[in-house]
């Protein structure tokens, strides 16, 4: 194996796989979904899937990249073979669409943020027109989304550890300060205290097939799983971490930032008497609302705390899935980090430029033809659910058939004594080697089936 320098310490891969998890996933999509499917209720299933399904799937993959101790590809062919191989390139390619249409949206968020901050967003006299109006007017966001592009690939040029640990090191501390700042200030709002039931106290009779079935969609987006993100960051750790250990603390760093997101969010909504199931709207619609009736000064700094916040998971997030595609040039191509980072950000920008003119701009891709009738952004965030799920399907059959459970069995011993009796040996081969694969894919097939409506299941 190659040494190439990782991560310098234990709490640095943490942070920055919990940087990759937390993302517009958890702060943007999971309280409209809470709000849209009872509340609580949904908090629960949410939960329940991370520890069931998630959390072994992530102990395999870090595990698949440190015994391997190369990128994604890499990986998938040195512990099974070329035909492996595709596995692990199919994962980079899911990961540069996934760059391309993030840091659109992250682009909204970074112009959001700069606007409500130094500029006069407040001021609009309706949200709904405004937005609509400014993500089919690309002419700013052509230079929002540019700029974020470019503040990642500049933190990811400069490598591992003076590049994407030092970068999570400070950001995500600093996120979690934000996200807290802003429930307290939230709690006090009047009636807070409804928005924080509503979240709390579960609606069971809103359980349903459709609830649980949402709760599942994105999940493996929500937690950076499935395309080899975290084969990519797991090939940087040291034999003495313990990764069963770590991937824990990943999943619940990843599950409280979704949790607490929802009591910054419900009580301000239920402050304005507003209905918490607006949808993909909540964000960039309902809660400027918000920081504009708390006036202009209030306004500016909790409206900009909270874009902010976004832009912060956001980058942790893009800072990631540029990793992804860097690493398999550099380990594979032997190519410079540099430059291989800059002419990477550049191709998947403009790859980003079909999902920019989705929203209104140009309507070939703002309503795609037949079946497939939807914007191109939904259409490729659908696509990358379903990869994402294949994906962990597909990797932990990678366990079961070819990599065999008793070398992953070998590689988590590794920095974790007793590990071999221990309980959480056999359930984590018990998932890994037969829940996971047969759940994710029959959900693989749901999500195929409900995209495309073929009809057979929904
Ligand atoms: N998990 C992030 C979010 O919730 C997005 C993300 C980052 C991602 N890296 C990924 C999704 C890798 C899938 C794969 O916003």
């Amino acid at each position: 194996m190659e040494l190439r320098p990782g991560f310098t310490s234990r709490i640095g891969f943490i942070l920055a796989a919990a940087g990759s998890a937390v993302g517009l996933g958890n702060i943007w999509r999971f309280p409209y979904l809470a709000g849209q499917n009872g509340g609580a209720a949904f908090l629960v299933i949410y939960l329940a899937f991370i520890f069931l399904l998630c959390f072994p799937v992530m102990v395999g993959e870090i595990a698949i990249g440190r015994a391997a101790g190369r990128d994604a590809y890499g990986s998938y062919t040195l512990l099974g073979g070329k035909r492996w191989g595709y596995l692990g390139l199919f994962g980079i390619l899911a990961g540069i669409f996934i760059l391309s249409f993030y840091n659109v949206v992250a682009g909204w968020a970074f112009g959001y943020f700069l606007e409500i901050t130094f500029g006069n967003l407040l001021n609009e006299p309706n949200f709904r027109n405004f937005f609509g109006a400014y993500v089919s007017d690309i002419s700013d966001n052509l230079w929002f989304s540019l700029g974020f592009m470019v503040i990642t690939a500049f933190i990811v040029s400069r490598g591992i550890q003076k590049g994407v640990e030092a970068a999570n090191k400070i950001m995500m501390p600093a996120l979690y300060l934000i996200l807290l700042v802003l429930i307290a200030y939230s709690l006090t709002l009047p009636n807070a205290w409804q928005g924080v039931r509503f979240y709390l106290v579960p609606e069971l009779n809103e359980i349903n097939a459709r609830t649980i079935y949402d709760g599942l969609s994105g999940l493996f987006f929500s937690l950076s799983l499935g395309m080899g993100c975290l084969i990519t960051y797991g090939s940087y750790i040291s034999k003495d971490q313990n990764i069963v250990r770590s991937a824990a603390i990943i999943s619940v760093a990843d599950a409280m930032v979704a949790f607490l997101a929802g009591f910054m969010v419900f009580p301000m909504v239920f402050s304005q008497n507003i209905s918490p199931t607006e949808g993909p709207a909540l964000v960039f619609i309902v809660l400027p609302d918000i920081f504009q009736d708390m006036g202009p000064v209030l306004g500016r700094l909790v409206g900009g705390g909270f874009f902010l916040l976004l832009c912060f998971a956001a980058l942790t997030s893009t800072i990631s899935l540029l990793e992804v595609p860097t690493t398999y040039m550099v380990d594979q191509l032997k190519l410079n980090r540099k430059r291989v980072v800059w002419v990477l950000a550049l191709l998947i920008f403009i790859l980003g430029l079909p999902t920019m003119v989705s929203q209104g701009t140009v309507k070939a891709f703002s309503s795609l033809p037949f079946y497939l009738n939807r914007d191109f952004l939904t259409f490729i965030s659908d696509m990358c659910d379903i990869s994402l799920t294949v994906g962990g399907c597909l990797m932990c059959l990678f366990v079961l058939t070819t990599w065999k459970l008793k070398n992953l069995d070998a590689e988590l011993a590794i920095g974790n004594p007793g590990y071999e009796h221990s309980f959480m040996r056999r359930y984590l081969s018990l998932m890994i080697g037969y829940v996971c694969p047969a759940v994710l894919g029959v959900l693989s097939l749901l999500i195929i089936d409900n995209y495309f409506g073929l009809g057979i299941f929904f």
